[in-house]
């Protein structure tokens, strides 16, 4: 049996609800879907879109309204996000990625530093980074080994990062790192870094398989001062910063993953209409249409899932709402892999081939089984909500 009390669900979206899908899905259109495969070809920073986004309201939905923002739900992020990634799951990823960023000091901020670092995420369209992963530290947070020593008013951080979003255009980034290296999770604390500090070197611009058109930096950190007012929360909430940060961010993730599929499955249903093999189109063909009902299936079953971690997040179950952002990542993430993969498969030969627009959705699909969190990962979290629920 569920764990929620499902009181005052209702799948019909207001009139304000389908205004900003029907905003978020023009946007996909006319300005992400005719730039998708040359941005992909290039890797290029889409900081023209991004720009675009920004002015429509379409970046930063969750920051507060006090701090200038929209102060949009988790949920109404759900319905900007599925449009986005619809349109190209990079461009999607480079305009979402500040909500991840930014994450840390929405959630665990001073006033004074909400003032200080999200009203301008607002203003302009800059980007902030989160700074969690680490060359040796991907899945294992708690091991990870950057370090930031207090001296006198400031700190001192040391390491590296690797696979961070958007980091090497970002104006700032909530970094983790150890205030006590012996201290496990315990000794992790969280600070913003502008990325302009002395010290801050970002060494590459990764070449990825897929979402190529979304940054993903690696970057070293050699004694880079911050001043000690850009610790957010206290020493040592580093690690359950980032883990809160992560189950309010996973649902807007793995709703991406369910644009993504949805436009895969959109491509196949229409080819298997016109395609025509042993004189009917290939829709009449059971081993095909079988594959297209799945895909519906799970599709649908992957956004009712991210809608209840949203809907759960925003009635303030706080920690409960941990299973239930892993459960729609780890189905949206993997649903999404099936459904291009089986995309591939109903266009055939032409499916491989580069020209056809399921082969960058098969390729843009991988990273939802790996990024905030792996498909391992989710299950792992799934099964200690399971075992030894903290909610
Ligand atoms: N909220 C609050 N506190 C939490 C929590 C949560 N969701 N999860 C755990 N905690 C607390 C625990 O209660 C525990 O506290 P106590 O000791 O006081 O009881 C403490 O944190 C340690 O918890 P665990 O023992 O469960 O920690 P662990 O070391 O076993 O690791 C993990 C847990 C789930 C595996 C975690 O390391 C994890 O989530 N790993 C995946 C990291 C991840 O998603 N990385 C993605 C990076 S971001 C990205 O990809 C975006 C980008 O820019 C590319």
């Amino acid at each position: 049996m569920s764990t929620i009390e499902a009181t005052g669900v209702s799948f019909a979206l207001t009139d304000e609800q389908k205004a900003l899908r029907e905003l978020a899905r023009a946007f996909a259109e006319k300005e992400i879907r005719p730039k998708e495969r040359e941005y992909d070809e290039q890797m290029r920073h889409p900081a023209d879109v991004i720009a675009k986004a920004h002015e429509l309201g379409l970046m930063n939905l969750h920051v507060p309204e006090e701090y200038g923002g929209p102060g949009l739900s988790v949920f109404d992020g759900m319905l900007v996000g599925e449009e986005l990634y619809w349109g190209c799951s990079g461009i999607g990823t480079s305009i979402s990625a500040n909500g991840l960023g930014s994450g840390p000091v929405i959630g665990f901020g001073s006033d004074e530093q909400k003032r200080k670092w999200l009203s301008p995420l607002v203003e302009e369209p800059i980007l902030a980074s989160f700074g969690l992963s680490e060359p040796g530290a991907g899945s294992d947070v708690a091991s990870l080994k950057t370090t930031a020593v207090r001296e006198g008013d400031e700190y001192v951080l040391n390491g590296s990062k690797t696979f961070i979003t958007n980091a090497g255009y970002a104006a700032w980034a909530t970094i983790f790192a150890k205030t006590d290296p012996r201290g496990g999770a315990k000794g992790m604390s969280c600070f913003v870094v502008p990325m302009d500090t002395p010290g801050v070197t970002i060494e590459s611009h990764l070449d990825k398989m897929g979402q190529r058109s979304t940054d993903t930096s690696a970057f070293a950190l050699q004694d880079v001062r911050v001043p000690a007012d850009n610790l957010i929360g206290a020493e040592g909430d580093g690690f359950k910063i980032a883990m809160a940060t992560l189950d309010a961010t996973r649902p807007g993730t793995a709703i991406g993953a369910v644009g993504v599929a949805q436009a895969a499955f959109e491509h196949a249903k229409a080819y298997a209409v016109e395609r025509v093999t042993f004189d009917v189109p290939i829709a009449m063909h059971q081993g095909v249409n079988f594959m297209i009902a799945d895909m519906a299936t799970e599709i649908e079953a992957s956004r009712l899932l991210c809608w209840q971690a949203a809907w759960m997040l925003d009635e303030g179950y706080g920690r409960k709402a941990t299973l239930y952002s892993s459960f729609a990542k780890r189905f949206a993430a993997d649903t999404a892999m099936k459904v291009t993969t089986d995309a591939v498969q109903v266009f055939g030969g032409y499916g491989y081939i580069k020209e056809y627009p399921v082969e960058k959705l098969m390729r843009d699909a991988k990273l939802f089984q790996i990024y905030e969190g792996t498909s391992q990962i989710q299950r792992l979290v799934i099964a200690k909500e399971l075992f030894l629920p903290k909610g």
